[in-house]
């Protein structure tokens, strides 16, 4: 047997049981034998029996072997009885409760694929072992993200500086002359590592609500037209038609803020769209918010690339193929500045091959007063944004 220290807790319960009814069997013998012949002796004499008579000591001896036999046989029942029950009630919490620590030893110890079985088919432990699997699902969650958010950040930086290191090196060897190109080269990896640390500053801003937005109501089809203005010589020189519907009034925005993440979908759909193909804006408004959609005939997205497009540092396998200057958080920054604004930014798309659909969604400027310490227009205000772990 184990030190008394580790027994399980069944064999605990179990023990402790046995001990317990041995000091009521013990106790019930100790009782019936000091008060029971004592009692019926004086009953003996009070009905008149002598106690120097032959029959007198015959009854009472009588008496002393059916008590004990009775009494033997009733705690012989109730002992087995009293122990069948607690063996099926420690097995039936020491189960469950083994699987849980198990869990719970093998999580802690860095096996986040550990989940509990809720076997036993007591409410409580099903219901802990439950929550216990919905922390450990998390915590995996998390930790896949963690390492893809590492290895896709380390993936950004290695090339360019690898290729500074190279050029450097060239130079440095005389294989490389120190000209224009060069240079020109050394600025562009230079600018992409100063992009990266940009944006990673950005996204932890969005992500932390330390995001400062300048609030007041622009016309919605003038804040449309100035970024497809900005965009207009990109896609002619692509050969992408870019059309404009705009129906909506005015939205509270930060038109900074807001040409930001406009400016993101648009560079994202003119990416993924070839030449020839289209990109349209359409503004709509109900009663409640305002939408903008920005869809295209490009590549598409699978399911897969939905679910971890807004992730950062998330870039498609033909995003990274195509383009080397994406870091894979501008849809990360996006959807935190359309939730500090208190709206929302979703994406649809039919497939590979069948375009995407890019949403945002903005309160209304009649109800943005719901819009977390936003008290009057053209103030700077810091806001949270929902969650973490997109
Ligand atoms: N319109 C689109 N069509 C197809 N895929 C898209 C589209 N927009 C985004 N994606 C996919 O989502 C990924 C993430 O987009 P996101 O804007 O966050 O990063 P990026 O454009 O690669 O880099 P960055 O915006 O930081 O320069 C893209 O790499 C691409 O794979
Ligand atoms: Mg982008």
């Amino acid at each position: 047997m184990t030190r008394r220290g580790s027994w399980r807790i069944g064999t605990r319960l179990f023990v402790a049981q046995v001990i317990v009814l041995l000091a009521i069997s013990i106790s019930a013998g100790l009782v019936a034998s000091a008060i029971g012949p004592r009692l019926f002796h004086e009953h003996l004499i009070e009905a008149g029996e002598k106690e120097t008579s032959p029959q007198f000591s015959h009854i009472e001896a009588a008496f002393e072997s059916a008590n004990i036999i009775s009494l033997s046989i009733g705690l012989v029942i109730a002992l087995a009885a009293a122990l069948m029950i607690t063996w099926y009630l420690a097995r039936r919490f020491s189960t469950p409760l083994t699987d849980l620590t198990d869990t719970a030893t093998r999580l802690s110890s860095g096996d986040l694929s550990a989940r509990a079985t809720a076997a036993g088919g007591v409410p409580e432990f099903a219901l802990l072992a439950t929550s216990l699997n919905d922390m450990a699902e998390r915590l995996e969650n998390t930790e896949a993200t963690r390492r893809r958010l590492l290895s896709n950040l380390a993936h950004e930086m290695r090339t360019p500086v690898a290729t500074l290191n190279a050029y450097l090196e060239g130079v440095s060897d005389g294989v490389l002359t120190w000209d224009d190109d060069t240079r020109h080269v050394l600025e562009r990896q230079a600018e992409r590592l100063t992009r990266l640390a940009r944006d990673l500053d950005d996204v932890s801003r969005a992500e932390e609500g330390r995001v400062s937005l300048d609030l007041s109501v622009h016309s919605l089809q003038t804040l449309i037209e100035s970024s497809v203005s900005q965009f207009g010589p990109q896609f002619e020189s692509k050969s992408v038609q870019l059309s404009v519907q705009v129906s909506a009034g005015l939205v509270r925005v930060d038109p900074q803020r807001f040409a930001q993440i406009l400016a993101n979908l648009l560079n994202n759909a003119l990416r993924h769209t070839p030449r020839g193909g289209i990109v349209s804006i359409t503004a709509d408004r109900s009663a409640d918010d305002i939408s903008v959609a920005v869809s295209d005939n490009g590549e598409g997205m699978t399911s897969e690339e939905l679910g971890q497009a807004f992730e950062r540092f998330y870039r498609g396998s033909t995003a990274r193929a195509e383009d080397k200057n994406g870091s894979g958080i501008g849809l990360t920054i996006s959807r935190a500045l359309a939730e500090a604004h208190g709206g929302t930014l979703t994406a649809t798309s039919g497939g590979r091959g069948c375009g995407a659909t890019f949403t945002l969604s903005l309160p209304s400027p009649h109800t943005t007063s719901s819009l977390r310490g936003s008290e009057s227009l053209g103030t700077r205000h810091p806001h949270r944004t929902h969650g973490s772990t997109r």
